[in-house]
């Protein structure tokens, strides 16, 4: 096989197998290493949804070749860059003057520095720095997004790039983010791709590029995250940086360790951008699959509930992950991530759809499709969660208030939350 066709996938320091993909044909193969097989350790990295077997033998994939797996199995397809990050990879592609770039090699990219604790080896070495400044950053970033409309300022070199390169294309997603890490001792900031110790707390951060200017996006969404334990829904710890950055502690760095961490799309090969698989009670099942303890279950209907009552309707595949434990070699529901108000409240939408059905319906969810997808799954006193969580719309205006949001945005949200009410 021609070079640069195989890379090594590595978990906690082992190489567990060798995945290869043929670009021209959109065929890709995955081997685990016999040794690891052999050592029954991790039995459940890879739980067996249908995509990956527990053999020797080599598996053959055709199935993934389109935009959202580019080739691979969805396990490793979620290491790749998403929206965002492919937006930086070709701008620093670019300014190096290369084009085209195989998706291997931006797992070779990837190696160490990706999210969850899957690594590829042969690396493609960048180099290290240990100070960031997140203002620069923002510079180059709405260069590279074309905000600032200066054709002069468009040229980028990769030094200027390469940061941005490094710590905003690990994580997923659409809107601009960078991983930084902040030293428990003093505070200071370093860049955080490949730092884990707990000397560290580790953070994604999404950055507030003033695009959309009157629409604090990310206030509005930190604003939601302090709703969320009320809601009784797990979320990480959250701050704002500078009064508009939404920093969230990662829970793929926990303890000075890196955590494996999967998708719903990444653990079935689901394709979050279609509707095929895309529903609630798709993750209920997930969750049986997984055989995740109950409780888990009633968590996953609260935020069902959330998203319902409070329109965030991108609430898609992989935007629900799940975290894998090495000592019980299990699976558990990840805490709550990417929850907000999920349109720009500025703009009159005429009807929006639900990335995830309920009840096989996306849009006009009523108290009774909510009540059926609780019979179906055991949860107890679904009425009373649905009361709580109703009785939070109040405090989210508070909140809205407290953080200046302006008046126009949070007006217009309240009064979209208001007249849907269950
Ligand atoms: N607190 C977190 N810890 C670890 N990974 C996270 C966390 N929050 C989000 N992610 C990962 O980063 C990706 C992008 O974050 P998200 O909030 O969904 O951004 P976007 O609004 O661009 O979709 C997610 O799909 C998830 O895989
Ligand atoms: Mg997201």
């Amino acid at each position: 096989m021609a070079k640069n066709n195989i890379i090594d996938v590595n978990l906690f320091g082992q190489e567990i197998g060798r995945l290869s993909l043929d670009e021209q044909s959109g065929r890709s193969s995955f081997q685990y290493n016999p040794a690891f097989l052999e050592s029954n350790k991790w039995m459940n990295v890879f739980p067996e949804t249908g995509v990956l077997k527990r053999t020797p033998h080599v598996q053959l994939f055709s199935q993934f070749d389109n935009t959202t797996f580019k080739g691979i199995p969805p396990q490793f397809a979620d290491s790749l860059p998403d929206k965002f990050g492919s937006i930086i990879f070709q701008a620093w592609l670019e300014s190096k003057e290369e084009t085209e770039i195989t998706v291997l090699e931006q797992l070779a990219y990837v190696a160490n520095r990706g999210m969850g604790a899957l690594e590829y080896s042969p690396a493609k070495v960048l180099p290290r720095n240990t100070t960031i400044d997140i203002e620069k950053i923002i510079a180059v970033l709405k260069d590279v997004l074309d905000l600032k409309k200066t054709t002069a300022e468009k040229e980028l070199s990769a030094a200027a790039l390469i940061n941005i390169f490094k710590l905003g294309t690990s994580a997923g997603g659409a809107r601009p983010k960078i991983v930084i890490s902040e030293s428990k001792e003093d505070g200071s900031i370093i860049p955080g791709d490949l730092e884990y110790s707990d000397s560290y707390k580790h953070y994604l951060v999404k950055l507030a590029l003033d695009d959309e200017a009157s629409y604090p996006r990310e206030v509005v969404e930190f604003c939601y995250y302090q709703l969320l334990s009320q809601a009784g829904i797990t979320t990480m710890p959250c701050h704002l940086i500078a009064n508009k950055h939404f920093a969230i502690e990662r829970f793929d760095r926990q303890e000075g360790k890196k955590q494996h961490v999967l998708t719903a799309t990444g653990l079935t090969g689901w394709d979050f951008t279609a509707t095929t698989d895309s529903s609630y009670e798709n993750l209920f099942r997930l969750c049986n699959f997984l055989k995740v303890p109950h409780a888990q279950l009633e968590e996953l209907y609260r935020r069902m509930v959330f998203n319902v009552i409070f329109h965030n309707t991108d609430d898609h595949l992989k935007n629900h992950s799940f975290i894998y434990d090495p000592i019980k070699d299990a699976w558990n529901l990840a805490p709550a991530y990417d929850v907000t108000f999920a349109l720009n409240p500025l703009i009159a939408f005429k009807k929006t759809k639900r990335a995830l059905a309920i009840n096989g319906k996306r849009g006009a969810i009523s108290e009774k499709d909510l009540l059926k997808v609780a019979e179906a799954f055991t949860i107890k006193n679904p009425k009373g969660i649905i009361k709580k969580i109703t009785a939070l719309l109040p405090v989210l205006e508070n909140l809205m208030k407290q953080q200046q949001v302006p008046r126009a945005v949070a007006e217009s949200i309240m009064d979209r939350l208001i007249k849907a009410t269950l």
